[in-house]
């Protein structure tokens, strides 16, 4: 349950201070944010090497991992920003979207400290954390245009304020993360995927394949990556066997230009159902990837549109975000109960969840 929509007025922002925890995919994190905007500490451990050997996220090993590292991490984060639990304004936990296992451990330490410390516990949506980082990083002012780009998710939502987003485009299969992340696998470049395509790319020929290029110049604003994916595949096995360097430096520099451009042409169509000027902001662990934000960029210039991306390390999964997102509800005076249960699904726009496409 969610109480009461006073805007709280009684603490300095610079003593408005939240724990912020996220456990819900393969990073375990904690962070102490004050309301001026102060990254006080921002711990994040990754759980790369115990996944490495499966390519992707085992979802119980995260969790394990979660509940072995959780405690540490938060009595780190709390060290290094200098301060104890009674200095704190809330306490916030990633509470959804994402693996099970992993929220239910993050959320419950935050009901204990919660209950321990008298503190206000915030249940903050994982998307919402990616989603209000501009802010936490610049002044950008709502309404904003946001891409939300990760391993999970493609959407370009209108925020209009805190707790209010419109969804204006999304992906009917695959995230894009998911395609960087099968696009690095089928080339053998290890895992994590995007990184490494990234790199690849450096030395490869973005004009060599001629790939698909999903959803450009279709109306609307969603996206598309599965035929994307099957295309690699199809390219890849045509190529004289063992696949050179060469020639996987020039698959995924292809790769990555189609995906780019399509970005470009959904978000120019989502900037266009905006009032003119609205900031374009990208944000989830894609938006680390540098040829995507270096084409937004000119993007939003050509629209006349501010640019707001943040910096890499907040870019994925970490706590301030989760942090962040405590203080911007908090001074909304949105608080939970200590009974708010922990979301495997939970879309950012309810409305446009339910009509259809995957969140
Ligand atoms: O936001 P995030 O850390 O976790 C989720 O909530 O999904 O995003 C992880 C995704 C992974 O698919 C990863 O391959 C991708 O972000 N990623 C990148 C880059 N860095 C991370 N994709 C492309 N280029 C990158 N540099
Ligand atoms: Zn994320």
């Amino acid at each position: 349950m969610r109480s009461g929509d006073m805007e709280t007025t009684g603490i300095a922002a610079a003593s408005c201070l939240v724990l912020g925890i996220e456990s819900s995919c393969d990073e375990t994190a904690a962070a102490v944010v004050a309301g001026d905007r102060r990254i006080l500490s921002n711990v994040v451990l990754s759980q790369l090497d115990e996944h490495r050997p499966y390519g992707g996220v085992v979802p119980e090993i995260a969790a394990r991992a979660h509940v072995s590292h959780l405690d540490g991490l938060i009595r780190q984060a709390l060290a290094e920003a200098g301060v104890g639990l009674s200095d704190l304004a809330a306490i916030a936990a990633t509470a959804g979207p994402g693996l099970i296992g992993g929220v239910i451990v993050g959320l419950t330490t935050a009901k204990a400290l919660a209950l321990g410390s008298g503190k206000p516990l915030i249940g903050v949506n994982h998307l919402e954390g990616h989603a209000l980082t501009p802010r936490l990083v610049s002044e950008v002012g709502f309404p904003y245009l946001l891409l939300l780009v990760s391993g999970g998710h493609c959407q370009l939502l209108a925020v209009e304020g805190v707790g209010r987003y419109r969804r204006l485009g999304t992906t009917i299969d695959d995230a894009v993360g998911e395609a960087f992340d099968k696009t690095a696998k089928l080339l053998g470049l290890g895992y994590p995927g995007g990184p490494a395509v990234e790199k690849a790319a450096e030395a490869g020929d973005p004009a060599r394949f001629a790939l698909p290029r999903p959803m450009i110049g279709r109306p609307g604003c969603d996206f598309s990556f599965s035929g994307l994916k099957t295309a690699v595949r199809e390219t890849l096995a045509g190529l004289s066997q063992p696949v050179s360097a060469q020639d996987k430096a020039d698959l995924a520099a292809s790769f990555q230009a189609v995906v780019g451009a399509v970005m470009v042409d959904r978000t120019r169509r989502a900037l266009a159902l905006m009032p003119a000027g609205t900031p374009l902001v990208v944000a989830g662990g894609v938006a680390a990837n540098r040829h995507l934000r270096a084409r937004l960029e000119v993007l939003a210039g050509e629209s006349g549109s501010p640019f707001v991306a943040p910096p890499l390390r907040l870019c994925t999964d970490n706590a301030a975000m989760i942090a962040w997102a405590g203080v911007e509800h908090f001074r909304a005076g949105h608080t939970d109960a200590l009974d708010i249960k922990p979301r495997a699904r939970w879309p950012l726009d309810p409305v446009a969840a339910a009509a259809g496409a995957k969140a």
